[in-house]
């Protein structure tokens, strides 16, 4: 038995058809950085978000730092933001020069506790920056609500949520500015690094556009120092063809999470997460917790079953986030969810009998 966590190479089968001639396109204008399948892409994700602007840039990490960069976040600022959560959303923050203040996971769901945010708000907080980890997302009314009352913007870290809703509306449009990556493995993912960012806000749009392409206003004016963060055309290709395709495999994901839940119901030793009211998750993940976790990875891979670890230790714990002053012991959910969280194969084109087979492994060995 040999079952991967992810398998790109299904999914190419199935849309190879469509790849190929999308690849040639842009190999026969030549035209490779920009150009009609960037802004054909940017204008299509923003319709899929339901947001007026996407800007396309180079991956998710530059996405969400240019989207706080746009924010005016700088040195002296903070972010709260979960300590639970893969290390770029930290690392967007401190490029911008300001400092990650954490909070701890939510128990029931893994993701940022929303009670303990504002107990992390000081006169120096910017912005807000919860993770859709999982593709799922935590209590998004009670976020706001603490935005509005501290007139803080929102950011969303949608790398891993593309399609997923909180009361029916989607990731990267229900807060002020978002950043999404499409790394390869992710549920909309490019044959490279890719990433974008949405808002409805025009001028923050503005903002990201400058910075993405050098601080220029035409081709030979720099108003301001930019950077290169430029959406390649092979990758929009990609993407607008993938694009046509998501809502379908998410849907599949859903599926299969549901053949997960019925295989571990009535087995108390695998612990399901939960999924946040009114939230319709796309399972970029499928996390359970363990409590033997380590030992139970192993004899997986032992017996061909690909699983992993979202993620082994929280940002507070990381060595190169040390200077921030946590200790162990400041964040126990996340902690113990770093301990027991093991993510199993997920993909549409899994199988209902590969998923029965990965559940009994892991039963058997919980
Ligand atoms: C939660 C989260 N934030 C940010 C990123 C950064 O995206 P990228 O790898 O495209 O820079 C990723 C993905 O890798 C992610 O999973």
């Amino acid at each position: 038995m040999s079952i991967p966590l992810v398998d790109l190479k299904a999914q190419f089968k199935t849309i190879q058809n469509e790849i190929y001639p999308a690849l040639q396109g842009v190999l026969e204008t030549s035209m490779f950085i920009g150009g009609e399948q960037v802004s054909s892409f940017e204008e299509e994700f923003a319709d899929y978000c339901g947001v007026t602007y996407t800007i396309g840039c180079g991956n998710g990490t530059d996405a969400l730092e240019m989207a706080m960069r746009a924010l005016g976040i700088g040195p002296g600022d903070e972010v709260v933001m979960p300590t639970m959560t893969f290390a770029a959303t930290a690392e967007a923050v401190v490029l911008c020069g300001a400092k990650p203040v954490l909070v701890d996971s939510d128990p029931a769901t893994g993701l940022m506790d929303v009670s303990k945010v504002e107990g992390a708000i000081t006169p120096n907080t910017r912005a807000l920056l919860p993770v859709h980890l999982y593709g799922s997302m935590p209590d998004m009314a009670l976020l706001q609500k603490i935005a509005l009352e501290h007139h803080l913007p929102i950011v969303e870290d949608a790398a891993q949520a593309h399609g997923a809703r909180y009361n029916g509306v989607r990731a990267g449009s229900i807060g002020n500015i978002a950043g999404f990556s499409f790394y390869p493995g992710k549920n909309l993912g490019a044959y490279g690094d890719a990433g974008a960012v949405t808002t409805n806000d025009e001028r923050l749009a503005d903002a990201v556009r400058l910075q993405h392409d050098h601080g220029r206003l035409d081709k030979y004016i720099h108003t301001h120092v930019g950077r290169n963060s430029r959406m390649d055309a092979l990758q929009a290709a990609v993407l607008r063809v993938k694009l046509r395709h998501l809502d379908e495999w998410n849907r599949a994901r859903r599926e299969r999470a549901l053949w997960y839940d019925r295989e571990f119901s009535g087995c108390p030793s695998v612990r399901q997460m939960g999924v946040t009211p009114h939230v319709e998750p796309v399972y970029h993940l499928y996390v359970v917790r363990i409590a033997n976790r380590d030992a139970a990875l192993k004899s997986l891979r032992e017996q061909g079953i690909s699983a992993g670890i979202h993620y082994p230790l929280p940002i507070h714990l990381q060595p190169a986030y040390g200077s921030l002053g946590y200790a162990k012991g400041d964040f126990p959910v996340a902690e113990a969810l770093g301990q027991e969280a093991l993510s199993l194969p997920m993909y549409p084109e899994l199988t209902e009998e590969q998923v029965i087979a990965v559940a009994q492994a892991v039963r058997s060995l919980a």
